[in-house]
């Protein structure tokens, strides 16, 4: 946490500067799902709160309690409750008598479409959970999911949930090995996956990657094969099946088992501060309650006539509670699209949100500066009239990126809501409410109605208004991670011991002089790359395995488009030479291998020495002041106070 007082003040002096204001527009607040009192009404008793909000889903057993901490931090909600999540997210809809409401409008990166409704994905769902079954899937069992965004991945998540099945998804871009430590850690038994994905028209393979991944794992029975590209794969007769000759020939007739609220739905690996990935444990009933209960409050959802588009990848949380949980509990239709915002030109996106009528886009920061790089002739040549809130999420929103995105995809006139949370917390936790909260660019304002949020300093005390400091939830929350998948200890020692008694989100923030919180980044070694996690433990590994690197140490810089890059020091061994620019390129592409193409530094820095205090800890402050090209700050700690003048001097290489 060293890094601290440097970085945040430096963000803090730019946000100061921001005064403009955005007041909710009275023809919205009249119609909003959201109203000031709720605020009051959660605070003066938050269960009753989260009880209420219980009530959106179908139980088909109620609880008897609504919280049990008597074993903090272990909670457990709705007590005695049980439900079944895909029964709330499909049954339930088509037995209301909208089946035939559109659940995905799906468009595919080369423009193939599909238009699936409530009744048909129910249909897919139960085909795919009989599969499951008839492969000896039980409830409990592990499911590793390893998929393009497609709706198939929808219906194989949703299958799983409907068995009682955690499953993990492991984002389709990261490689065989991050998928391979994934399937042992939770002991997958069962993987889903496609043939390939489609990737700036081109037929990427995701199948070869599932087969180098297996070589190590034994224990993997089956592996069903969802066919999109059509190229060619290896196949292991007996462990592979196609999903068109299997799921799709299977019974569409499918109970619905109920499972108790506090079974396991899920488990999403994420980076930590060190090498070895968390599996952050979420479970059934608070879950989907936080997930129904903020979509329909901070997007203003009106299911009958929205149309909604979480423009993200389902292998992260943001996917899966605002591309499949959420929106599917409240019946929402929704756009799915498989590809990148530059495919085949730079207005898809637009094109997509014009053809649609799309009325609520939710994305990251990271994709607004880059359509502000592109310009903003680009959206303009659409009809963006459609929209009416729009929202951002993974990331710090820096003021401009916000009133451009306001400007000219908001028509000037749509509230944005800059949500803040993590995988951990699995819903949002701070935004504004569109038509209550008069929007600040920079600010995620407010924790929602039934969150409990504070701003604390180094021995766990508010902050004034006005004073930086960490980030911190006060209070248990329905859609709390449960534990780290395998290791209470961790999950303890993560995030209950720094300040005892708080959960401790490992970000710093600010509180206005009105109390609003702004957020400023990670206080810890987790990068923020494009609004992906990633921790420099986890490089300085990848970089460290290849035979010509002794040692490496990562830092995150400041990037205008990507939030912040990744910049690696390296120290190579002497046998490999003095770093040209080709092993500075071999380093980049193993580190693409090893981790996946996120992860590749944007830039290698050949050193001779890193800087480290006297018990042997790198300084990365000082590596991160010479990665942003600005003065190095104190060295006096240094155990060798030479080493920065001999990096700044005697830089060997760099790409
Ligand atoms: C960051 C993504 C500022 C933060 C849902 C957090 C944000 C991490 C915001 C979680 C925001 C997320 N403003 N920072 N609105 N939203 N973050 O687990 O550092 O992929 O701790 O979850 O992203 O990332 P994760």
């Amino acid at each position: 946490m060293a890094d601290y007082p440097t970085e945040s003040d430096e963000t803090l002096a730019n946000l100061l500067h921001e005064q403009r204001r955005f007041a909710p527009e009275a023809g919205f607040t009249a119609k909003a799902n959201a109203t000031a009192s709720d605020y009051a009404e959660s605070d003066a008793d938050r269960l009753a709160f989260w009880a209420r909000q219980a009530e959106r889903l179908d139980w088909s057993q109620k609880w008897s309690e609504v919280l049990d901490w008597s074993n903090p931090p272990f909670a457990k909600w709705f007590i005695g409750g049980k439900l079944n999540v895909a029964y709330n997210c499909l049954d339930r809809h088509v037995a209301a008598g909208r089946g035939g409401k559109v659940a995905y409008y799906f468009e595919g990166e080369g423009g193939d479409t599909r238009t699936i409704t409530y009744a048909q994905l129910t249909n897919m769902v139960c085909q795919a959970a009989n599969t499951l079954t008839g492969l000896g899937v039980t409830a409990g069992d592990r499911v590793a999911i390893y998929m393009p965004m497609i709706p198939e991945t929808i219906v194989a998540m949703l299958a799983c949930a409907r068995i009682g099945a955690p499953h993990t998804v492991v984002f389709g871009g990261f490689s065989s090995d991050a998928l391979r430590t994934r399937i042992h850690d939770c002991d997958a038994r069962i993987v889903i996956t496609s043939d390939g994905a489609y990737r700036r028209g081109k037929a990427i393979g995701l199948k070869p990657a599932v087969d180098e991944a297996l070589l190590d794992c034994p224990d993997v029975r089956n592996v069903l094969v969802v066919r999109r590209t059509g190229q060619e794969i290896d196949w292991t007769p007996g462990r592979d099946i196609w999903w068109h000759e299997s799921v799709e020939l299977a019974s569409t007739d499918h109970e619905a088992e109920a499972f108790d609220a506090e079974h396991p739905l899920y488990v999403m690996y994420t980076s930590g501060t060190t090498g070895k990935p968390k599996g952050i444990l979420h479970t059934t009933g608070g879950y989907l309650t936080a997930c129904a209960y903020t979509h329909w409050a901070v997007f203003d959802l009106k299911a009958a006539s929205d149309i909604f588009w979480t423009a993200a990848d389902i292998g992260w949380v943001t996917g899966h509670s605002y591309i499949v949980y959420g929106p599917l509990a409240n019946g929402a239709t929704s756009v799915l699209y498989e590809g990148t915002p530059d495919t085949p030109h730079q207005g898809r996106w637009w094109e997509i949100i014009d053809k649609y009528k799309v009325s609520i886009l939710y994305c990251a920061p990271t994709a607004i500066r880059t359509f502000m790089k592109w310009g903003a002739q680009i959206p303009a040549k659409y009809n963006l009239e459609s929209l009416r809130v729009i929202g951002t999420v993974g990331e710090p929103i820096n003021p401009a990126a916000y009133v451009w995105y306001r400007e000219n995809i908001g028509h000037n006139l749509t509230p944005v809501v800059d949500t803040w949370w993590q995988t951990e917390t699995g819903a949002i936790m701070i935004s504004p409410l569109p038509g209550v909260t008069a929007g600040k660019p920079g600010a995620a304002m407010k924790a929602l109605p039934g969150i409990v949020a504070d701003v604390v300093d180094d021995a766990g005390a508010p902050v004034a208004n006005g004073s930086g400091g960490y980030l911190v939830l006060k209070a248990p929350w329905p859609s709390m991670l449960r534990t780290i998948w395998g290791d209470d200890d961790r999950y303890v020692e993560t995030y209950w011991s720094r300040f005892p008694g708080l959960y401790f989100t490992g970000d710093g923030s600010k509180k206005d002089e009105d109390g609003d919180i702004w957020l400023l980044g990670r206080v810890d070694d987790v990068m923020n790359v494009a609004g992906h996690r990633l921790s420099t433990t986890e490089i300085e590994s990848a970089l460290v395995s290849h035979a010509k690197v002794a040692e490496a140490a990562v830092v995150g810089a400041v990037d205008e488009t990507t939030g912040q890059a990744i910049v690696a020091f390296v120290i190579l061994r002497s046998e490999a030479g003095d770093g040209g620019p080709e092993v500075v390129q071999e380093l980049r592409e193993h580190v693409a291998k090893e981790i996946g193409k996120i992860a590749r530094p944007r830039q290698i820095m050949v050193v001779a020495e890193l800087p480290k205090t006297r018990s042997g800890k790198i300084m990365r402050r000082l590596l991160k002041d010479v990665a942003q090209d600005r003065p190095i700050g104190d060295v006096t700690t240094l155990a060798d106070s030479s080493v920065m003048d001999q990096i700044k001097a005697g830089m060997l290489g760099g790409a």
